[in-house]
């Protein structure tokens, strides 16, 4: 028998955790021993503060204490992710996990999509996850631990129809996920990711009621606590994960075609060539940013 995953002694953060998955990945964090900051403001779907409920937090801690965890509510917007981090310092000294799941919707499309909604959905999602990233990274660095999952969507990693600024936000994130899990490689530093699927306020308008109710997001929380775990086995990936299935995604690159460069390339050469472009039956998985030099270097040899 596998022996139980603990978080004992770890402290996390698990931002926009008044609600929805969340608060489900606080009550994991939490029943196996973290200590955590529970962080929400309290808004509505659209990010608008005024019209939430600012308590939203408070109902979390409380339901983890009646539990017998330990948990504290901040109240701050992951825009003031530097106040969110000093919360778990102030209360416990450290910040070893950071699940930056806030978010909000201002679904509409392009074309009726105003600056303000483009504006809103990357402060929440990117900006805000750098500000709490930023902060707790020096302290991650200096102990040599962290573990970090972002918050993704398929919106982001497939495109969905009135979602522009919303799939423009995640898989922004994916990408400052996978550059910082090779920046903090060395310190003991993993940084995930996941897109999930899961019935909360933000998936009600979309789905049907049955869906949305058999879609918990306690069948998310346990990915992402194993990717916050000390074993964490992985560090720069993305998962798409929800109503009890779990898969890792990758990049898939078609063999492609390297053309001759003496002559100069045409337009035509490119028309001609279309089908290795575009062919995947031999397909690669690359996995980093060399990987196509080095395809490409040999080629600038023969110039
Ligand atoms: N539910 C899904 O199927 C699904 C799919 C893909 C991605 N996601 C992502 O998962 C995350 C959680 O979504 P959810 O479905 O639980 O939705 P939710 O609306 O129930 O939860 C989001 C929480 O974030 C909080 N929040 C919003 N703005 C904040 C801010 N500036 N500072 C602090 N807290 C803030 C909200 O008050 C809310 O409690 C989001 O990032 C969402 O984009 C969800």
């Amino acid at each position: 028998m596998t022996s139980e995953l603990r978080f004992d002694g770890k402290v996390a953060v698990v931002t926009g955790s008044g609600g929805g998955l969340g608060r489900s990945h606080a009550l994991l964090l939490a029943s196996r021993g973290a200590k955590v900051v529970i962080n929400d403001l309290g808004g509505d779907l659209a990010g608008r503060e005024s019209l939430g409920n600012k308590r939203a937090a408070d109902l979390v801690v409380d339901e983890i204490r009646a539990a017998g965890g330990e948990a504290v509510a901040n109240y701050d917007s992951v825009l003031d992710g530097d106040k969110i981090i000093q919360t778990a310092l102030d209360n416990w000294g450290r910040i070893d996990i950071l699940v930056n799941n806030a978010g909000i919707l201002r679904d509409t499309t392009f074309h009726k999509m105003t600056e303000d909604d483009w504006d809103q959905i990357y402060n929440v999602h990117v900006k805000g996850a750098f500000k709490t990233t930023h902060a707790a990274w020096p302290y991650m660095r200096e102990q040599e631990y962290g573990r970090i999952v972002f918050t993704a969507s398929s919106a982001g990693i497939y495109g969905n129809f009135g979602q522009a600024n919303y799939s423009m936000a995640k898989l922004a994130l994916f990408g400052f996920a996978q550059s910082l899990a090779l920046e903090g490689e060395k310190r003991n530093i993993r940084v995930n990711t996941i897109a999930p699927f899961a019935g909360s306020r933000m998936t009600e308008t979309i789905l049907e009621k049955q869906m949305v109710e058999a879609l918990n997001p306690s069948f998310v929380s346990p990915t992402v606590g194993y990717l916050c775990h000390d074993e964490a086995p992985t560090n720069g990936s993305l998962f798409e994960v929800g109503g009890g299935w779990t898969a890792q995604l990758r990049w898939e690159r078609a063999k492609g075609v390297l053309l001759p460069l003496n002559k100069g390339i045409t337009l035509e050469d490119i028309q001609n060539s279309w089908g290795k472009i575009t062919d995947f039956s031999d397909a690669e998985h690359p996995e980093g940013v060399m990987g196509g030099f080095d395809i490409i270097a040999p080629n600038l040899k023969t110039l």
